[in-house]
C-alpha cells in the first residue's frame, strides 16, 4: 500500500501548480549554490513526473534547454513546455549523446534517480549505491569539462566512502540535506561544480 503524506511542502507544490515537492529541493540547491543559469542546457536524469523540469526550463530560459529521461512513460503534462525534450528510456542504455538529439555535452547534469525499493535496508542501498557508481561511470558522456552536477544520495557508510573517492572530478564539491526533505529520510544530495574531464 502507498499514500502521499500531505505535508508543507506536498501542500505547496499542489498550490504552485508543480509536479512533485522534489521541486523545493533543487530550488534550494540552486539558491545556494548557483548549478543552473539562463542559457543553458540540462539534462535531468529520472526526470517523471517532472517538478525539477518545470523550474530548471523557466530558469535556464527561451535561449536554453532541458532534456529529461526516465523509464516512466512520457508525462504528457510537460508537452506544452517549449525548451524541453523527453525521453523513456533507461539513462544506462544511453551510450551516445546523438540519441538524446543532441551533439556535445551539457553544462549542467542533474539526476533525483532512485531505485525501486524493497524495505529491507541493506539491499535498498546497494541498488542506490550501484545506480550512484554507473551515473558517476557514465559522467564523461553527459557533462562537459567544467560543468555542475546534483545527485540525489541514500546515506550510508559504503556511499560516503564512495563519494570521497569522486571530490577530485570536481573543483568544488558539497554535500546537502535540503529543508523540504522528509526528517525520517536519509537521502542528501551531493553537488560539484566545475567537473574536471580526464582526457585519456
Ligand atoms: C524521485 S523520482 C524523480 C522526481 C523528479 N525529480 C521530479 O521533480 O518530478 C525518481 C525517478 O527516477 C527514475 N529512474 C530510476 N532509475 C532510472 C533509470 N535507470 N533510468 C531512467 N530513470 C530512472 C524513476 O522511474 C523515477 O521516476
Amino acid at each position: 500500500m502507498s499514500f502521499k503524506v500531505q505535508d508543507y511542502y506536498f501542500k505547496k507544490a499542489k498550490k504552485e501548480n508543480f509536479l512533485a515537492r522534489s521541486i523545493y529541493k533543487l530550488e534550494e540547491i540552486d539558491l545556494k549554490y548557483g548549478i543552473i543559469k539562463k542559457g543553458e542546457n540540462v539534462l535531468d536524469l529520472g526526470y517523471h513526473p517532472g517538478s525539477w523540469m518545470q523550474y530548471t526550463s523557466k530558469k535556464v530560459g527561451e535561449e536554453g534547454s532541458v532534456v529529461g529521461i526516465d523509464i516512466r512513460p512520457l508525462n504528457k503534462k510537460l508537452l506544452p513546455i517549449k525548451n524541453i525534450r523527453i525521453f523513456e528510456m533507461d539513462i544506462f542504455d544511453v551510450d551516445d549523446l546523438s540519441m538524446l538529439g543532441v551533439d556535445k555535452p551539457f553544462d549542467t547534469v542533474v539526476s533525483d534517480m532512485a531505485p525501486n525499493t524493497t524495505g529491507v535496508r541493506s539491499v535498498d542501498q546497494a541498488r542506490s549505491l550501484n545506480l550512484i557508481e554507473q551515473v558517476f561511470y557514465h559522467l564523461p558522456v553527459f557533462l562537459k569539462d567544467g560543468g555542475n552536477f546534483v545527485i540525489k544520495v541514500f546515506d550510508g557508510h559504503e556511499a560516503q566512502v564512495f563519494l570521497k573517492s569522486q571530490k577530485h572530478r570536481f573543483k568544488e564539491f558539497h554535500f546537502l540535506k535540503p529543508k523540504s526533505t522528509r526528517s525520517v529520510s536519509k537521502e542528501f544530495f551531493a553537488i560539484g561544480k566545475g567537473f574536471i574531464k580526464d582526457e585519456e
